[in-house]
């Protein structure tokens, strides 16, 4: 018997206490099993409400809960370029995106990246970039089928548990809200 869940995507300004307690078990769920997040080791409640109580007050970066049933259960953040960074003002990050092992295959990061994607060319980015470990292979095919281009690769991305570990990086081309669309052809003269 198949049940059915309901997923959704919000992007977070505020989080209250048991928002956050749901977030950091998902996140310490995440990291655990292995996945995304920078973190090797679980960080625990404590840490990691102050990091998401961090990033909630940082202007360049904007955080995205993904929530099944309601609950919780993964997270995403955009990054923009700082103000003075005006010749790369056209793009944005996409980074630390996980859904905890519990609520994996539901579709919910795809929802989650597109939700990241329609936002980041809302706020007037034509390009979203990033990068991600040779070991996340889920994430790989998920970020390819959702039509993002690898542009190169780093033998030395991350050390994980003493090893070295290759990463990938990615760009998609976003479509714009308004305005003309991102001609990477034009871009090979004299900038
Ligand atoms: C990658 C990750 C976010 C996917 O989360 P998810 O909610 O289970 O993914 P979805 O259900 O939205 O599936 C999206 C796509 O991923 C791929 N995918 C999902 N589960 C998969 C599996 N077990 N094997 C292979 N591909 C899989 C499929 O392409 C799937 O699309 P489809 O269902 O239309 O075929 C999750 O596995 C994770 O958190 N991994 C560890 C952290 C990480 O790698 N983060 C990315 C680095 S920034």
């Amino acid at each position: 018997m198949s049940t059915t869940h309901t997923l959704s995507v919000e992007r977070a300004e505020a989080l209250d206490d048991a928002e956050l307690a749901d977030l950091c078990e998902a996140t310490d769920a995440a990291i655990i099993e292995g996945g995304g997040f920078g973190w090797v080791a679980p960080q625990g409640r404590e840490a990691l409400t102050r990091h998401f109580r961090g990033v909630l007050l940082v202007p360049a970066c904007e955080l995205f809960i993904a929530k099944l049933d309601g609950v919780p259960v993964g997270s995403a953040q955009l990054l923009r370029p700082p103000r003075n960074n005006e010749a790369q003002s056209f793009s944005a990050q996409l980074t630390h995106a996980y859904i905890a092992p519990y609520a994996r295959g539901h579709g919910l990061a795809r929802l989650l990246v597109k939700r990241v994607e329609e936002r980041a060319a809302a706020l007037g980015h034509r390009v979203l970039n990033l990068d991600v470990r040779d070991t996340q292979t889920t994430a790989i095919t998920l970020f390819e089928a959702m039509g993002y281009t690898r542009w190169g690769t780093h033998p030395a991305y991350a050390r994980v548990r003493g090893q070295t570990v290759a990463g990938h990086y990615y760009y998609k081309l976003l479509e714009p809200t308004r305005g003309r669309a991102l001609d990477i052809r034009a871009t090979t003269g004299k900038n």
